[in-house]
C-alpha cells in the first residue's frame, strides 16, 4: 500500500498570480515547461536587483491517477518551497506551508479522482515580514520556488508520518536502540497492528525488533521503541558506518505501511574541556556553507549537493560544516553521513525577531528542523536561536524546550555574536569576529561568557577581511594568514571546542552586504567552488595526499616597490627545498614557532639565494654571509639599512674596492631576477627523506587552456541531473594563471543544456559552470569556443534509471 512516486519532471510555470491559474481548465499557453528542483527567475552571476525573483509565481503539475484503494491516502510531498505555498487540487484548495527550508506534505486524497488531475502550487516568494528570516535584512539571497524534490506518497490510512532514531548508551559494540514513531490514524481505528523494525548493513548485520501496538483511535499517536543492540559497527568521522532502518506495519496478512531510512550509532559528549565523539576528544573544525549556487540559486539537485560535502572533507579536509543559517538539502545531509561530515544544523534566521506570528514560525521551524534531519548520525547539535539575533529569553525559552521535547539525545546551541548574552542553550556558541590581522586569533572564552558550559565559535573572518580570487597577492596571503591565525587559535584552546570559519565559497546577497555586485567575497572559494589560496590553508592541515601550494608567483613586480618579500608555502611535507635554475637554495621547514598548534604550520621561504654569493668566490664566508643578510633586507623592506647596516656596508665596498653599481650588481644577479636568464625555481615537498610533491615556477611564457568535468556521467532518476565544468588556464609547468579574463562561448549538442549564461570569461584565471541533463537519455557533447586555443570538446553520456 506505501508507495512513493517522484513527480519532478514535466512541471508548467508561470510568473504572477491569476485566480484563472488555479482553475482546472485554465489556458495553459502561457506556461514553460520546468522541471524540479526550479528558480522562479535566474538571476546574472552579479550586478543584479535581488527583488527579480521575489514574485508570486504559479506551477501547474498534470497527474494521471488510478483508483485510490480502500481507505487508502494520498500525499504531496514537497521538500522545500521558498517561502510560503498554497496547494490546490484540481481548484480545491488542499493545504499550503509557510517557510522555504523544511519540508511539508499535503494530503490530497479527498480531492482527486482516478484519471486526469491538475495541481496548482501558488508560491509567494517574496519576502514576508510574517516569515524567518525576513522583516529586516539578511546577508544572504533566498531566491524562490519549488526547489526541492516532490514525491507523491500512496500511504495506509494508518501509516507511520515520522520516525525518529535516536541511540542511546552507545559503546564500541552496544547501543540501546530508540525509536520514536509518530502514526497518523487517519479513520481512528483501534485494534492490533505489528511493528516489524529491521536494521541492517552491506556486511549482513541484521537486527530485528518486533512489538504488538494497539491502535489508541486517536488520530495522532506515539509508539517509543527501545531495544539494546549488540555487536554494532559505530558510525565514526573516519568510519562513517551507515545502517539501513526499515519499519514495516502489518497486520497477519498485509504490509500497511513502512519506511525506510539510513542511521547510525555514535555517541556525542559536549564539555567544556572539549567535544567526543565515541569517547574520543575531536577538535572540531568546519567551515560555514550556505546553499547556494551561481545563476539559480538553490535549485540545484542531488550531485550538487552531494559534491560540496565530498570538497569539504576531500578537497578540505574538515571534520565539520555549520549548516548556516537553515535547515539544507537532504542529498547534502546524506553525503555528510556517507563521509563522516559532523554537521551543525539550525533554524532559519539573521539577526532579526519579528512579531509573535514570526516567532511562532520560528518555534514551529525548531521541530521542522528535527523531524526533517534527525536520522542524520552526522548531526551533533540543533541551532535554535535565531543566528546574532538579540537575547529573547521567552522566545528562546520555547524553541530550546521545542527541541529537547523531541531530542533528548543532542544539545542545543544558538548563534550570537553578543558577547555574555544570555545562555539558555547547552553550549555557547559565538561568532568571534575579533581577529584583525596582527592580535590573537580569538578571544578568549571567559572574555565572551561567564558560563561554565561548552563553548564553541561559529564563525571567524568573513566580512572582517573579503577576498577575491583574483586580488592581489599580498591581500590573498593576508586572507591565508588570518584563517591560519584563527585556526591556530582554535586548536590551542582546550576551552574552545572547535571553530567554523565564514566561508565555504563567496555567495550573492542584497544590496546592503558584499562589495556592491550582489557578492559577499568571503569564500575561501569562488561561487564555483574553486579554490582561493586560504582554501589550501585547511587543505595542508590534512595528512594523506601531499599538499604543496604557493601562495606567491614569484613575480617581483606584483609587489609593492617590485619587492617580493618572503614567499608562503602551505604544505603538509615536512620539509621543501628550494632550486633556483637547477641550483639548491635551501631547506625549509613548517613554522611551529611561528603557528605552533597547527598540524601543519606553513612553510615560509624567505632566502632565495643560499650560498650563491659565497660560490661566486669574490669574498670570504663571512663577508658574502653580511652582503646576503643586507642585500636581503633591501629586497624584503627596500632601501631603508639600519645606520649600523650603512656601515657594515661602507667598510665592506672599501675591502673589496667596490662602488654602488656593483653592489647593484650583485643584487640584480641574485634577488632583482632582472637581466637576460629566465629564472626557474623548483620546489620540491619531502615527507621524511621522500620527495612528494614539486611545483615549478618560471616565468610563463604560454599559457593552455584546461577544461575539465567533475563527472562525465549525468544520470536522471528522481530529477535531472547536473555535473560542473571548470575551465582555467595554465602556464607550461601546470600551474593555475591569475590574472587571466579571457572569455568563451559554450556550445552544447543532445540531451544537456548550460546553466548560466553560454558567452562567460575567467575571472581571475579561471570560471566554472554547470550543465544539466533535459529529461532524454544519450550521448551529448559539450564545446568550450576560444579564439585563442581553439576549440575542446568533452563528451558526456546522459543515463536514465
Ligand atoms: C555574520 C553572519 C553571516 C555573514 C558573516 C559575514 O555576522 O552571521 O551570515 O554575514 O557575518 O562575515
Amino acid at each position: 500500500m506505501h508507495r512513493n512516486i517522484d513527480i519532478n519532471f514535466d512541471w508548467l510555470f508561470i510568473e504572477g498570480f491569476d485566480e484563472d491559474y488555479v482553475k482546472v481548465d485554465c489556458d495553459e499557453s502561457g506556461f514553460q515547461t520546468v522541471h524540479i528542483p526550479h528558480n522562479t527567475r535566474d538571476i546574472p552571476f552579479n550586478n543584479f536587483d535581488e527583488r527579480d525573483y521575489q514574485m508570486l509565481s504559479c506551477y501547474r503539475k498534470h497527474l494521471t491517477l488510478e483508483p485510490l484503494q480502500d481507505g487508502q491516502r494520498l500525499y504531496m510531498h514537497f521538500g522545500a518551497v521558498m517561502t510560503a505555498a498554497t496547494v490546490y487540487m484540481n481548484g480545491q484548495l488542499v493545504g499550503g506551508h509557510l517557510g522555504g527550508y523544511t519540508p511539508f506534505r499535503v494530503d490530497v486524497t479527498d480531492a482527486v479522482q482516478a484519471g486526469e488531475n491538475v495541481m496548482t502550487v501558488v508560491v509567494d516568494s517574496t519576502e514576508r515580514d510574517d516569515i524567518p528570516p525576513f522583516g529586516h535584512v539578511i546577508d544572504y539571497l533566498t531566491y524562490g520556488g519549488i526547489y526541492r524534490e516532490v514525491q507523491l506518497e500512496y500511504r495506509h490510512p494508518v501509516h507511520i508520518e515520522h520516525m525518529l532514531v535516536q541511540p542511546r548508551q552507545v559503546t564500541e559494540m552496544t547501543a540501546l536502540l530508540q525509536v520514536t514513531f509518530g502514526l497518523l490514524n487517519t479513520q481512528q481505528q483501534t485494534g492490533n497492528v505489528k511493528l516489524a523494525i529491521h536494521i541492517t548493513d552491506p556486511d549482513g548485520a541484521d537486527f530485528t525488533v518486533q512489538r504488538d501496538i494497539a491502535l489508541s483511535g486517536d488520530m495522532q499517536q506515539t509508539i517509543t521503541v527501545e531495544e539494546m543492540l549488540e555487536g554494532i559497527h559505530r558510525w565514526d568521522i573516519d568510519d562513517p558506518h551507515l545502517y539501513t532502518i526499515t519499519a514495516r506495519l502489518l497486520d497477519d496478512h498485509d504490509e500497511w505501511d513502512r519506511m525506510r531510512d539510513r542511521i547510525g550509532f555514535r555517541d556525542i559528549h559536549f564539555t567544556p574541556e572539549g567535544f567526543y565523539l565515541n569517547g574520543r576528544k575531536v577538535k572540531i573544525q568546519g567551515l560555514n556553507r550556505h546553499q547556494s549556487f551561481p545563476y539559480v540559486g538553490y535549485a540545484m539537485p542531488r550531485s550538487a549537493q552531494y559534491r560540496d560535502a565530498e570538497i569539504l572533507k576531500y578537497d578540505l579536509g574538515l571534520n565539520a560544516v555549520r549548516l548556516s543559517h537553515y535547515p539544507q538539502s537532504d542529498h547534502f545531509m546524506d553525503r555528510c553521513n556517507e563521509l563522516g561530515l559532523l554537521t551543525f544544523v539550525e533554524i532559519p534566521g539573521w539577526q532579526h525577531i519579528g512579531e509573535d506570528e514570526w516567532q511562532d514560525v520560528a518555534v514551529g521551524n525548531v521541530s521542522k528542523m528535527i523531524l526533517k534531519d534527525n536520522n542524520h548520525p552526522s548531526v551533533i547539535l540543533w541551532g535554535v536561536r535565531i543566528n546574532e539575533s538579540p537575547d529573547h529569553d521567552e522566545l528562546y525559552a520555547r524553541t530550546n524546550a521545542a527541541a529537547h521535547a523531541l531530542d533528548a539525545t543532542r544539545p542545543t546551541g544558538g548563534v550570537r555574536c553578543i558577547a555574555d548574552s544570555h545562555l539558555m542553550e547547552d553550549v555557547y556558541t559565538y561568532n568571534d569576529f575579533s581577529h584583525t590581522g596582527d592580535n590573537a586569533g580569538l578571544q578568549p572564552k571567559r572574555k565572551v561568557t561567564k558560563t561554565q558550559k561548552p563553548y564553541m565559535v561559529t564563525e571567524y573572518n568573513g566580512h572582517m577581511y573579503p577576498t577575491k580570487k583574483y586580488d592581489d597577492e599580498r591581500h590573498r596571503i593576508r586572507h591565508v594568514n588570518r584563517h591560519l591565525k584563527v585556526m591556530d587559535a582554535i586548536q590551542k584552546d582546550d576551552n574552545i571546542l572547535g571553530g567554523f570559519g565564514w566561508c565555504m565559497f563567496d555567495y550573492n546577497t542584497h544590496k546592503d552586504f558584499g562589495s556592491g555586485d550582489r557578492i559577499c567575497y568571503h569564500g575561501v572559494m569562488d561561487m564555483f567552488r574553486l579554490p582561493k589560496d586560504a582554501a589550501y590553508a585547511y587543505a595542508s592541515q590534512q595528512d594523506g595526499d601531499p599538499v604543496l601550494h604557493l601562495t606567491s608567483t614569484f613575480n617581483i613586480g606584483e609587489h609593492e616597490a617590485s619587492l617580493l618579500g618572503d614567499v608562503m608555502v602551505l604544505t603538509n611535507c615536512d620539509s621543501v627545498k628550494l632550486y633556483k635554475n637547477g641550483h639548491y637554495i635551501q631547506t625549509f621547514y613548517p613554522r611551529r614557532d611561528l603557528y605552533p598548534h597547527l598540524a601543519h604550520p606553513p612553510v615560509i621561504i624567505d632566502d632565495f639565494i643560499g650560498d650563491a654569493i659565497e660560490q661566486e668566490g669574490f669574498f670570504s664566508k663571512q663577508d658574502a654571509a653580511v652582503i646576503k643578510r643586507l642585500l636581503s633586507f633591501v629586497s624584503k623592506h627596500g632601501d631603508h639599512l639600519s645606520l649600523w647596516d650603512k656601515l657594515a656596508m661602507a667598510r665592506l665596498f672599501i675591502k673589496y674596492k667596490m662602488n654602488r653599481q656593483d653592489a647593484e650588481a650583485i643584487y640584480t644577479r641574485h634577488f632583482g631576477g632582472w637581466g637576460d636568464e629566465a629564472t626557474v625555481y623548483r620546489i620540491d615537498g619531502y615527507k621524511g627523506e621522500q620527495k612528494v610533491a614539486s611545483v615549478t615556477k618560471s616565468p610563463a611564457a604560454t599559457a593552455q587552456l584546461h577544461v575539465a568535468l567533475d563527472t562525465d556521467q549525468l544520470v536522471e532518476d528522481a530529477t535531472y541531473d547536473t555535473t560542473r565544468m571548470i575551465i582555467e588556464l595554465l602556464d607550461e609547468e601546470g600551474n593555475p594563471i591569475r590574472y587571466a579574463n579571457d572569455a568563451f562561448i559554450v556550445e552544447t549538442a543532445g540531451p544537456i543544456a548550460v546553466i548560466g549564461p553560454k558567452v562567460i570569461a575567467l575571472r581571475g584565471g579561471s570560471t566554472g559552470l554547470w550543465i544539466k541533463s533535459t529529461g532524454a537519455s544519450g550521448s551529448a557533447t559539450i564545446t568550450v569556443h576560444s579564439e585563442r586555443f581553439g576549440d575542446i570538446t568533452k563528451t558526456v553520456e546522459v543515463v536514465k534509471r
